[in-house]
């Protein structure tokens, strides 16, 4: 088996659950293999719009088997939530969702001391979703955390409790009032969800059905430029977004690895706290905003807009090693008359390609090009599409050295272009 692995190269938010949703047919799995619910995957099925924050992109096809890996952190509330707003009966969707036993669990206290540890910053806050995913990350690694398998336990009440004091001890530091029972009782609804489901250890199941010649889709959240480690930390979420974070929260081998599909928009968002050096605080920001529908899909903040930023993208495809690029959103770039693309930064006066690791400021260099008039979401074949955004295309490749090999043109299904080059 080869695993394919696709993932956001910017900032979140590049489209990942359409295409996810798009490609899924050439695959047997679908598996997320980091973040929780701060993310919000989008999907339009016959004009109907679903928003997936925990749950594989690939659950609308009922002949697949989806996984939540070990490297996700779940919210048993936002589970129950999204498993009844679904649709299918629970028992029709228990047959191909599946947990990772070692998938560590949201609690409540996570959620309370996110926004608190948020509120806390000040001005200098993350911009976090308020998910508990910073928290829940970091009782994970201090090893302090409860895991999906132990709901079963018969001492899972009291483990809950012992962590729970650890929380509100944590919170005692804090000038923030809160109400725990409200948000209790949901939580406990969707363990009680989560065991109609399978729970097991997935990377057996992963290597079974690979030595069957069974293909995997590991499905990203966030996006390059949010990873822990390689992000604008401290602007960062808390896990892995990039290809290897496939290895460690599936437990895949990196020998699996066959393709990587890193997406990008036609230009940048980002939402939340942290530097973005292409982004547009003008008319143009605004109207890409409004023509992009720019608004978070989990939170419903308006998402900061700025050109295509190309060391930025080229910097996520080192890291990830991928090779095929998929180009998303090119349809909101229709009607400019001209489009503009970062091609170096300028660092006290001096040209520099590479994204500095404090933060420290750095002004874009600009490439620009001629737009294109046309309305382009009807289109399915790439040699119909306007000559200008060929031409942009064709820049982008020869800037990364990677293929663009997909070109979304809309939210929906169909309104997707697969080229062969
Ligand atoms: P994800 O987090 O990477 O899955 O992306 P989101 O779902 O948060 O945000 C992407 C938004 O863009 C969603 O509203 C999608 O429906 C929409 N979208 C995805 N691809 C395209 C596209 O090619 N064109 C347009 N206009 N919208 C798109
Ligand atoms: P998808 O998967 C865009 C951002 C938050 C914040 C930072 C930390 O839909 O692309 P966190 O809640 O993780 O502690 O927030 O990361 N962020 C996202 N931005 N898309 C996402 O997910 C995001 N998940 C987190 O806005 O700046
Ligand atoms: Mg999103």
């Amino acid at each position: 088996m080869k695993a394919d692995i696709l993932l956001g190269l910017q900032w979140g938010d590049e489209g990942k659950g359409k295409i996810v949703d798009a490609i899924s047919p050439d695959y047997d799995i679908i598996a997320r293999f980091q973040g929780g619910p701060n993310a919000g995957h989008s999907l339009e099925i016959n004009n109907v719009k679903h928003v997936l924050h925990l749950i594989p992109s690939g659950i609308f096809h009922p002949d697949k088997l989806n996984i939540i890996g070990n490297g996700v952190v779940i919210d048993p509330a936002v589970f129950r939530k999204e498993i009844l707003e679904l649709g299918p009966p629970v028992k029709e969707l228990a047959k191909r969702l599946i947990i990772s036993a070692r998938a560590n669990l949201i609690l409540p206290g996570h959620r309370l001391l996110d926004a608190a540890y948020e509120h806390s910053k000040g001005c200098a806050k993350i911009g976090s979703t308020l998910r508990g995913i910073g928290p829940a990350y970091t009782d994970k690694a201090g090893r302090n955390g409860l895991r999906a398998g132990e709901i079963f336990s018969p001492v899972f009440r009291e483990i809950y409790n012992a962590r729970l004091k650890n929380h509100l001890n944590l919170l005692k530091q804090f000038d923030f009032t809160f109400d725990l029972a409200d948000y209790e009782a949901g939580w406990f609804e969707g363990i009680e969800m989560m065991k109609e489901f399978r729970i097991m250890n997935t990377e057996y199941l992963i290597h079974r059905m690979a030595s069957e010649g069974k293909k995997l889709l590991a499905e990203g959240a966030q996006g390059t430029m949010l990873d822990i480690d390689f992000g604008s930390y401290p602007y960062v979420t808390s896990s892995s977004t990039i290809s290897a974070g496939a290895c460690t929260g599936l437990g895949l081998s990196p020998k699996m690895i066959g393709e990587v599909f890193g997406i990008f928009k036609a230009y940048c968002t980002r939402v939340g706290s942290g530097p973005f050096p292409t982004e547009l605080l003008d008319n143009t920001g605004e109207r890409l905003r409004e023509l992009g529908l720019e608004f978070g899909a989990t939170t419903g903040r308006p998402r900061r807009c700025g050109w295509l930023d190309l060391p930025a993208l080229r910097y996520a495809i080192m890291i990830n090693g991928v090779t095929q690029l998929f180009m998303t959103k090119s349809d909101v770039l229709s009607g400019f008359s001209s489009i503009r693309v970062c091609t170096s930064y300028l660092s006290g006066g001096e040209k520099c390609f590479e994204l500095p690791f404090d933060n420290s400021p750095i002004e874009p260099v600009y490439t620009e090009f001629p737009g294109w008039e046309a309305e382009i979401s009807r289109i399915r074949d790439y040699d119909e599409l306007p000559g200008n955004l060929r031409n942009y295309i064709r820049f982008i490749e020869e800037q990364t050295g990677v293929p663009v090999t997909m070109i979304s043109v809309g939210p929906g299904r169909e309104e997707t272009i697969f080229r062969k080059v």
